[in-house]
């Protein structure tokens, strides 16, 4: 009987506090009450009110992060659907192109809410800062600044990279790694190192867009694997991959990635790297979100398992410092020599002033503390948008659980038409990316995906809303 009162008095307590989450009294994003605070104000023991916290973990209402405490999440959404199955497809036809140019540009006008491309406001940068180390940096070495730098990079960027690294599990030296044009150019030039037209490609179902395209111009097969929205590339359809044909290379974004916002664990990582290197098939990761996570730890990368030089690492600061400094770069183990001619022929070398500046503001030991301000913001913005879109998107919406990066993938109900509802978006001042951009097969086609980082506002809750209301009428 005591036992049965004190169940129904730790059930009682999450209730409210669900209450509390729901009605909006405690945000997306905001800490929850201490355990002391809620014993004090329901008066009940710390037992009971530790269990109500567990029950409100298991409804998806809070989560723990660790050392900073719990904090809520979003409102009661059906939490993505797992992934299904994999296939393989041609390369993708030039349709995708003019509808990512197109939403390239719809990025840059100033009129539209920007949920389309996956680009951080300027606000959450430190820009004055950065312009200002570039501005000093130029003034007080003209000369290197204006000098073509070497094709593999300016070595004091490379020598801060190599520090970098270690946070991710791995021991590279400044030798190992070539600056680049952003991860794209990075991602570009290991394909064009370690393929050639006609050769097959593995990668995530659904993937980064830029992939795609640049799977395309240089005539290659993708071989799409389906991947899980929180545990991503599925192993066993991978392996069935390599069993049935010859794969020249595996590309992935095994740490927040686009759109999925997934983020593999670590033993399946390790396993993911050992199949590959049984099967002496290269491994292009693409870390651009890799710094942005929301726990504690900073996710290993795949290059850290790889003892064959068979992972080539890519990376960029266009999620983190100044998309427009272009500044990337690649750790293409045995592939150095091929990556750094492929880097000669299409583009000589990397700007000089931008790696500079990057360098420079590494060095000075600002960048941890603009990171730690940067995942907190878009920690609490995933979790603000995730409650906008449960609120007003129609019943079975599902809705991805990121645990880093800036971006939502969003299932609307069957009968969505995510590319007409984009037309009908773009009337009413707000961009997305439409789903079908995300597969080779274009797939996906009542899926969107939702930039969250953007400063939060009533215009922006409001734009959501109208998303919603476009697709109840669709559905
Ligand atoms: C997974 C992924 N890789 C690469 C890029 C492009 O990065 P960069 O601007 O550094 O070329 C993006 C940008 O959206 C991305 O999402």
């Amino acid at each position: 009987m005591a036992e049965n009162t004190a169940t129904a008095r730790y059930q009682q307590v999450a209730d409210k506090y669900a209450d509390l989450i729901r009605n909006g009294t405690f945000e997306p994003g905001s800490r929850v009450p201490s355990l002391r605070s809620i014993s004090r104000q329901m008066s009940v023991s710390m037992t009971t009110a530790m269990e109500a916290y567990r029950v409100l973990e298991e409804r998806d209402l809070i989560a723990a992060r660790p050392k900073s405490g719990l904090y809520v999440r979003c409102c009661g959404i059906l939490p993505p659907a797992p992934a299904k199955t994999s296939g393989s497809t041609e390369a993708v036809s030039l349709e995708i192109g003019s509808l990512v140019l197109g939403m390239m540009r719809d990025a840059k006008a100033g009129h539209l809410v920007p949920f389309g491309a996956a680009v951080p406001n300027p606000t959450f940068l430190p820009t004055e800062a950065l312009n200002r180390v570039l501005a000093r940096e130029v003034r007080s070495k003209p000369e290197t600044s204006q000098a073509y730098d070497s094709v593999q990079g300016f070595e004091p960027l490379r020598e801060q990279l190599a520090r970098r690294a270690l946070n991710a599990g791995s021991a590279l030296s400044p030798n190992e790694i070539i600056t680049t044009n952003g991860a794209h150019q990075a991602v570009y030039l290991s394909l064009s190192a370690v393929t050639k037209p006609g050769d097959t490609v593995v990668v995530e179902k659904p993937t980064y867009v830029g992939l795609l395209q640049v799977l395309e111009a240089l005539q290659l097969r993708a071989l799409e694997v389906a991947t899980d929205p929180e545990e991503g590339l599925c192993l066993e359809c991978l392996d069935e991959a390599i069993q049935r044909e010859r794969i020249a290379a595996c590309v992935l974004v095994p740490s927040f990635g686009n759109p999925l916002g997934h983020n593999m664990p670590t033993e399946k990582r390790a396993d993911l790297v050992e199949m590959l290197a049984a099967a002496e098939v290269p491994a292009i990761e693409d870390d651009v979100y890799g710094e942005l996570y929301f726990d504690r730890d900073r996710p290993r990368t795949l290059k850290s398992f790889d003892n064959n030089g068979l992972v080539l690492l890519c990376s960029s600061f266009s999620k983190t410092l100044a998309p427009g400094y272009r500044v990337g770069w690649v750790a293409p183990g045995r592939f150095l020599k091929a990556v750094e001619h492929q880097k000669y022929i299409t583009s000589v070398a990397t700007p000089t002033p931008t790696q500079m500046a990057v360098a420079a503001y590494l060095k000075g030991g600002a960048y941890d503390r603009h990171l730690r301000r940067l995942r907190s913001t878009y920690c609490g913005l995933v979790a603000r948008m995730s409650a906008s879109v449960a609120e007003y998107f129609p019943s079975g919406t599902r809705i991805t659980r990121p645990r880093g990066g800036h971006v939502l993938w969003v299932e609307m109900p069957d009968g969505v038409d995510s590319m007409a509802m984009y037309q009908l978006a773009i009337q009413r001042g707000i961009s997305f990316a439409p789903g079908p951009m995300f597969s080779a097969s274009r797939e996906f086609s009542n899926f969107m995906r939702l930039n969250c980082a953007v400063p939060w506002s009533d215009a922006v809750d409001a734009a959501i809303r109208t998303l919603g209301d476009l697709a109840r009428e669709m559905s």
